[in-house]
């Protein structure tokens, strides 16, 4: 079955970012002028992918607002002329949202298990909240690979990229049974493991295409620490052979860190067509003072 739905997990309060977050979801953060969800959505035309689950946490009603219409400001723009702002606020109304809210903290898994009723145990594109990832011109889509890979193989598949040092314990880690043209066949995950723990230098990153059978299989994990984990759902495909990954082009800014978010806002602002060479300018300046 093609992959039709996808399910973005952006539930977290986002207390890094206090005070912002006290009313603004995290979610809304925007890098220029776009928030980082529609960002992370928009990822998902390039497969053709509108039927969008958003898993939010209690009090993010705007986000709803974000994605549905503005019959006002639609007809104030066309009024005026102003087509090329016109067609940014259609931009925002592309997708079939559905918003489930996680109601307790318990992790990825529960906010897959929140999603479950649009999912209709179909495979599902999962892209993780806090972390945007951008192809740049002549780049695929890390998600447009995943999915490609899907379609292959019917096989879940992950996206990964290579980790050094102290990196290697803040992801999920691939343990690699074989590799051929880019793609893993994964042998083993394990969840944050310690350096000596690490089974290679692969590292989960948040973009993942997930059979329908995930579901049962989360259902049917035993918790561990309270909790259950899509870390072992993905162990067990892995040890069937049923788990692959594949790296990705492009760049990954991770939105849910201060320091990261800032790089994307710095470099989307150096590609953007209004005020890029301005920032340029800026920073060749500013650069000199440091
Ligand atoms: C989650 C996953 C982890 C993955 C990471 C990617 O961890 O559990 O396997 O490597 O996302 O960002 P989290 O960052 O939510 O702790």
């Amino acid at each position: 079955m093609s992959v039709r739905k996808a399910v973005i997990p952006a539930a977290g309060l986002g207390t890094r970012f206090l005070p912002i977050t006290k009313v603004v979801p995290k979610p809304m953060l925007a890098v220029l002028d776009k928030p980082t969800i529609q960002y992370i959505a928009e990822e998902l035309l390039s497969v053709g992918i509108d039927d969008v689950t958003i898993v939010v946490s209690p009090g993010s009603e705007i986000i709803k607002d974000h994605f549905g219409e503005s019959n006002e400001l639609e007809k104030r723009l066309l009024a005026d002329g102003k087509l090329e702002l016109y067609s940014i606020l259609k931009d925002t109304m592309k997708f079939k949202v559905n918003y489930c809210v996680q109601k307790v903290a318990n992790g990825l898994a529960g906010a897959i298990l929140c999603a479950e009723p649009f999912l209709n145990g179909e495979p599902f594109a999962l892209l993780l909240g806090d972390e945007l990832l951008w192809a740049n011109e002549g780049q695929t889509p890390c998600i447009k690979r995943l999915v490609d890979v899907y379609n292959k193989t019917g096989k879940s598949v992950i996206a990964a990229m290579e980790v050094f040092g102290d990196d290697v314990s803040k992801y999920g880690n691939i343990g690699v049974r074989e590799e051929t043209d880019g793609v893993i066949t994964v042998d083993r995950i394990v969840e944050k493991p310690s350096l000596n723990d690490a089974l290679s230098n692969y590292a989960i990153i948040g973009r993942y295409v997930l059979s329908g059978e995930v579901i049962d299989m989360l259902k049917k994990l035993t918790p561990r620490n309270n909790e259950i984990y899509l870390t072992d759902v993905l162990d067990q495909l892995a040890e069937r052979g049923d788990l692959l990954a594949s790296g990705f082009e492009g760049d990954r800014y991770d939105v849910g860190d201060k320091f990261g978010f800032i790089k994307a806002n710095v470099e989307f602002a150096l590609k953007s067509k209004e005020i890029g060479d301005l920032t340029a300018e800026y920073i060749k300046e500013l650069a000199k003072k440091l």
